[in-house]
């Protein structure tokens, strides 16, 4: 996985950057003596289990499991592999990374930068088509939706010839084999392997990533029969679930928030009008991963058509964004289908009074109760209420909840006080909903440390008795006689044990031995390092450990015993355990 950066490049970007000035991007953290804390970006949570060790530039959730340095982080939030995580923070830091060299391992890593430059000579001639004589229609049709020549040149727009090979042909003779003009979704090869142009006779939209590199396209008819848009299809630099289109720019938009809008005309509209935090998503629902990309803390506001399908998109984007760390905007187009034909229509200062006026998500969803119901119906209002209470009782802020209760009470005549009781009863189920959730949560996960699983808790003894015997010698030698690697229950524990014992045996500093053996897969690592208790009372707290993991392994064997119905073991078993007294 190391790549081909040498190692001391890659050291000189770890040194360079600051873990939890990167996971501050994405992360609201809290510091706590040496450590910080925060809900974790890569799972869905209320009470933070996210840790950084700001000494050891280690990251560790105890909710999910992920975790290692800071080059697994940008890997995880960004869905880079580790070789554009690499230049991502060298970028951030300032350090010229070294020219990769055309031979080595990362064979995948050169024929992704191969598609890359053929895509980009895809898109010049496109470009060129669009520019000549069989361009025409499609600089008209351009013409026709108000695309400056400017937007047009600033988005790399082209156009497909109508011909089944015109782009094959071009490829072909700048060297670029068919193999990987197939691969990269330019070309298509039929049953009978005859291969062929993807997108003929349409208006081509260049499709970037984050640091962007040319991915894909996206082809729309102008006219006649057929599918609107042909896409790219997934491929090694392409996947679709994890890119918005515009990223790129948007990133660099001094605005300070994101607009997220259905089709690619709406971004292009809304940056051709100056409003350039515009992005979408790549003809496929939204996903978490989409969403993540430009939550961080940041407001984004929610620009789906106001048709079914822009309703629905929007639901599904309300839970995707619950979860995450985003204040959320929605905005109602008041007239016209889409961002698009507004801004054409009133143009970009309408738009911006737009954002102005843009609501809360309860206010949304208060609006689409207000017209699902008619008020004129008595039992249709008692609905109308109930389902209001079950959203005001989920505002945590109190200001927050009464003003909507006292604007749902003006808007339908009902008093305040009879409203705030059906809130208050809401907010009893939610109650005792989210205590069921939890105690299903903590059932179901393995990971978490207080809970009640057997191997759970023996897990989690082990690793927090490997956190203190690591970073603290003398602790190791107190303790040495009742360590043994048989008390270690997977393969990763011992193998962490082995280390610390080697290291403290020959009076090495076992943690700075364990982060060098564990480099480039810290994650494995993170679990153990990262440990919240108190040095002060290490020894008590390692002894507990120790004697937990010996109760556990008692159980376990029992357990076993009883299972495989050895009558001899058991009873020798059951003797020791009082002797212990257990
Ligand atoms: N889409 C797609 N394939 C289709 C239709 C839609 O991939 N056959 C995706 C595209 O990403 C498109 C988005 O869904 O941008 C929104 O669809 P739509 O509103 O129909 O297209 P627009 O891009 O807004 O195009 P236009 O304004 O020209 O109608
Ligand atoms: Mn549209």
């Amino acid at each position: 996985m190391a790549g081909r950066y040498s190692e001391e490049i890659i050291e000189e970007v770890r040194n360079a950057v600051d873990l939890v000035e990167i996971a501050s991007r994405y992360v609201r953290l809290k510091k706590s003596g040496n450590s910080y804390m925060g809900c974790c970006p890569f799972h869905k949570e209320k009470t933070p289990s996210f840790h950084i060790d700001a000494d050891k530039q280690l990251y560790h959730c105890f909710g999910c499991g992920a975790g290692g340095s800071v080059f697994q982080f940008v890997m995880n939030a960004e869905g880079m592999d580790f070789i554009d995580a690499v230049k991502s923070l060298a970028d951030s830091a300032g350090i010229r990374l070294p020219e990769l060299g055309p031979d080595g391992g990362e064979e995948r890593y050169r024929r992704k930068q191969d598609m890359y430059a053929m895509n980009k000579d895809a898109a010049r001639f496109f470009r060129d088509c669009l520019f000549s004589e069989e361009g025409a229609g499609a600089r008209e049709y351009f013409r026709r939706r108000a695309l400056t020549s400017k937007t047009v040149a600033s988005f790399g727009l082209g156009y497909s010839p109508t011909g089944w090979d015109g782009l094959l042909k071009h490829l072909e003779a700048m060297g670029y084999p068919r193999d990987m003009m197939v691969e990269a979704g330019l070309c298509i090869r039929n049953d009978r392997g005859r291969v062929y142009d993807r997108f003929r006779g349409r208006v081509m939209f260049p499709i970037f990533d984050a640091r962007s590199n040319l991915i894909g396209f996206a082809g729309r008819i102008m006219e006649g029969e057929g599918a609107k848009y042909v896409n790219s299809p997934e491929s090694i630099i392409y996947d679709k679930g994890k890119n918005l289109f515009a990223l790129n720019l948007a990133r660099k938009s001094r605005r300070g928030y994101y607009i997220l809008v259905e089709g690619y005309m709406d971004v292009i509209s809304l940056h051709q009008a100056g409003i350039d935090c515009a992005v979408a998503g790549c003809g496929t629902a939204l996903t978490e991963a989409q969403a993540k990309l430009i939550a961080r803390g940041n407001t984004v506001y929610l620009c789906y058509d106001m048709d079914e399908a822009g309703k629905k998109a929007r639901d599904r984007a309300f839970s995707i964004f619950k979860g995450l760390d985003a204040k959320l905007r929605v905005i109602t187009i008041p007239d016209g289908k889409d961002a698009d034909e507004f801004i054409k229509k009133y143009g970009g200062e309408q738009f911006e009074k737009l954002l102005g006026n843009a609501s809360t998500v309860t206010g949304n969803r208060v609006d689409a109760l207000l017209s699902k119901y008619d008020l004129t119906d008595v039992s249709q209002k008692v609905e109308l209420i109930n389902e209001a209470a079950d959203i005001f009782a989920g505002i945590p802020n109190m200001v927050e909840r009464e003003a909507y209760i006292r604007d749902m009470a003006v808007k339908t005549g009902i008093s305040f006080e009879s409203i705030s009781a059906e809130v208050r009863k809401a907010g009893g189920r939610r109650q005792r909903n989210e205590v069921l959730n939890d105690v299903r949560r903590s059932v179901s996960s393995s990971r978490t440390v207080q809970e009640g699983r057997r191997e759970g808790r023996r897990e989690a003894s082990e690793r927090r008795l490997l956190g203190l015997i690591c970073g603290d010698g003398r602790l190791y030698k107190k303790l040495k006689d009742n360590l043994t690697e048989d008390l270690f229950s997977t393969e990763i524990h011992r193998d962490i044990f082995r280390t610390i014992k080697e290291s403290c045996d020959s009076g090495i500093d076992a943690q700075q031995q364990l982060m060098k053996s564990y480099r480039g897969r810290e994650e494995e690592l993170s679990s153990v390092l990262i440990v919240s208790d108190d040095p002060q009372n290490a020894l008590a707290a390692a002894e507990d450990y120790i004697r937990i993991i010996k109760e556990e392994a008692m159980r376990e064997m029992i357990a076993e015993a009883e299972k495989s119905g050895d009558v001899a073991l058991l009873a020798e078993l059951l003797k020791n355990n009082r002797k212990a007294g257990m």
